[in-house]
């Protein structure tokens, strides 16, 4: 599991390599306001994509986790609370996004590909034998890992206008959806998603040889690629700052 880990973790300093993420603080505000409008789209996607999977899911123990996580992401239950998406907006709108552009961004035809194979993905981990532990694999890396490292980038260059105390969304999501722990060593009393999650994966990981490795790997390997094409799109915004 040890490999598996280490061959994550190259996945993971990869996509924290992309040029847009790395390059992030020397990009024009309304290029950075581009991104954070075209990247709410696939937040807004994010709890029905969550709900494909525990459609697929049929490990009792892995349901669980993951209706937790999907319940955490509306609290309170008596509408007097924001939900994370909301959450997201209201971070928006402090770091200069105006209701207007808000309003007015469609969702470019990059970003649609993009939803439209996150949802491939989840559905065709369903269809395989192993279908647990390779939906469970893509909601830990996909949904958690891999949204922290994007949002720890983000967060370089918000963090001076929203501060850690003022951010209701990016920074706590950063915080709390990072992959904490090993496979191997994660435990169901973690708080973040990614380790909850891993203690699954890991029992599937152990019970399951070099298919199930070979499983999780390709999972992996497609999900940042999911990632890197939405971030592909903005490439031309870094050559226009000759970068
Ligand atoms: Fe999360």
């Amino acid at each position: 599991m040890q490999e598996l880990d280490l061959f994550e973790d190259e996945l993971i300093a990869q996509y924290r390599r992309h040029p847009v993420l790395a390059n992030i603080a020397l990009l024009p505000d309304e290029d950075f306001a581009a991104i954070l409008l075209q990247r709410r789209f696939l937040s807004l996607a994010f709890t029905p994509a969550y709900d494909l999977a525990i459609d697929l899911l049929r490990d009792e123990e892995g349901l669980r986790i993951a209706r937790v996580i999907l319940r955490e992401e509306y609290p309170g239950g008596d509408g007097d609370r924001r939900s994370h998406r909301e959450d997201m907006t209201a971070d928006m709108y402090r770091l200069g996004v105006s209701r207007e552009a808000l309003v007015h961004t469609r969702p470019t035809p990059a970003t649609k590909r993009v939803i439209d194979a996150t949802f491939d993905l989840i559905a065709d981990a369903g269809t395989h034998e192993d279908s647990d532990l390779r939906v469970l694999s893509i909601l830990r890396f996909w949904g958690e890992i891999l949204v922290s490292v994007e949002y720890g980038r983000l967060w370089e260059r918000m963090e001076p206008v929203l501060t850690q105390d003022g951010s209701r969304f990016y920074y706590l999501h950063h915080l709390h959806d990072a992959k904490g722990e090993a496979l191997a060593t994660a435990d169901l009393l973690a708080t973040g998603h990614a380790d909850r999650l891993a203690t699954r994966v890991a029992r599937f990981l152990g019970d399951g040889g070099e298919g199930a490795a070979d499983s999780f790997r390709e999972v992996e390997r497609r999900s940042l690629q999911i990632k890197v094409d939405f971030y592909d799109q903005f490439l031309p915004a870094l050559e226009r700052v000759g970068i």
